[in-house]
């Protein structure tokens, strides 16, 4: 029994030195091995010479001795690789880089930045809105009560407490005439989400970039002109648009202005629906209950709004020919852009 209370203090001074791993699994060996000190040390002993209660007695003291160096060890274990987990660097500052570039700004975000430098240049201020919004802002203040049938062209996502995704920029609108009041020129970029069949054209989340001009006279002559020129601006040169009559509560008259299918030509396409044309830019004379729900004299002005279909630009300005290209995360199609971060 002395000889076991050697080999504990022995086995517990040297585990005590053991900082690093290999350090423990040499002592594990040396102690615990199959020729190890522990195992010589049973060998040696004659149990046969043992009276029965020295033979359990020792047996016991054999045992715990065992377990307690296998405690040990496992401890001084468990020490070590928790201690390398926390001194590793997170990141190895002297390995070379990888060679790879850091990423390109995502084709909607070009056409925006694009967008908001051209409207700067006009004198219009930006607004980003909410992506959540009421059913006040997104609806009811846009002349679109809840029984409007108009509705039912929006259908959305709405939340558990009654707000909503909102289906349009257009809910910026009172928002801002609310808040800043008249004169107003501003444009409202941003994510809208409309609950719908997704194909080559419509995505289920995707960008509208809205315009709102109120001041004294505005007429159908200066929402033309301008919308004119953004195209203009943007595509770099003069592109063949169509005006047609467009129904939306919240304007009065209201247009449709389609731009001929970059894609195809104007030959028809998936994109175009094999129209040739496409849906771009829908807008209008701001219906006088708009500006009185923003607490605007509609006798005294008069305004403008627009509707910019922002995902749809940038897939006519670059040759996208399938709107899920956008969110697919498909790194060949967005390393294509080249203005990187
Ligand atoms: C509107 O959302 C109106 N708020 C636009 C407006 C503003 C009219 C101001 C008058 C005055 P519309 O639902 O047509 O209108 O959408 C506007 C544009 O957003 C479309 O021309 C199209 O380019 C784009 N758009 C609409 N739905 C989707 C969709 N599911 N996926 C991609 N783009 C879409």
């Amino acid at each position: 029994m002395e000889d076991l209370e050697e080999l504990k203090k022995q086995f517990l001074e040297t585990i005590e030195t053991c900082d690093i791993a290999q350090d423990i699994e040499a002592t594990k060996l040396k102690f615990l091995g199959r020729k190890g000190l522990l195992a010589q040390f049973r060998m040696n002993i004659d149990f046969k010479s043992l009276s029965p209660e020295m033979r359990g007695e020792v047996g016991k003291g054999f045992n715990d001795l065992k377990n307690l160096f296998e405690t040990k060890i496992n401890e001084a274990l468990r020490k070590v690789s928790g201690a390398a987990k926390t001194k590793a660097p997170a990141i190895d500052m002297t390995l070379p880089g990888s060679g790879h570039t850091i990423g390109s700004l995502h084709p909607i975000t070009l056409v925006q930045m694009e967008l908001e430098d051209i409207f700067m240049g006009m004198g219009f201020y930006i607004e980003t809105g909410f992506d959540v919004e009421t059913e006040h802002f997104n609806f009811e203040a846009l002349n679109t009560p809840g029984d409007h049938p108009a509705r039912e062209m929006q259908d959305t996502f709405w939340l558990t407490n009654g707000m909503l995704l909102r289906t349009q920029t257009s809910a910026n609108q009172v928002r801002a005439l609310t808040k800043f009041g008249v004169p107003i020129k501003a444009i409202f970029p941003g994510r809208c989400f409309r609950y719908e069949t997704i194909d080559a054209s419509h995505e289920n989340t995707f960008y509208q970039l809205e315009g709102l001009v109120v001041d004294r006279h505005i007429t159908v002559a200066n929402l033309i002109s301008v919308m004119k020129l953004l195209l203009n601006q943007v595509f770099h040169r003069e592109v063949k648009t169509r005006l047609r009559p467009g129904y939306f509560p919240f304007v009065e008259p209201g247009f449709e202005l389609d731009i001929n299918c970059l894609i195809c030509g104007g030959s028809g396409c998936k994109t175009c629906k094999n129209t040739g044309w496409l849906e771009l830019l829908p807008c209008g004379i701001v219906h006088p209950n708009v500006l009185k729900f923003g607490g605007v004299d509609p006798e005294k002005w008069s305004g403008f709004a627009f509707g910019l279909g922002l995902t749809r630009l940038a897939m006519m300005k670059y040759g996208i020919p399938d709107i899920r290209l956008f969110n697919g995360g498909d790194i060949r199609v967005l390393e294509q852009f080249t203005a990187s971060v």
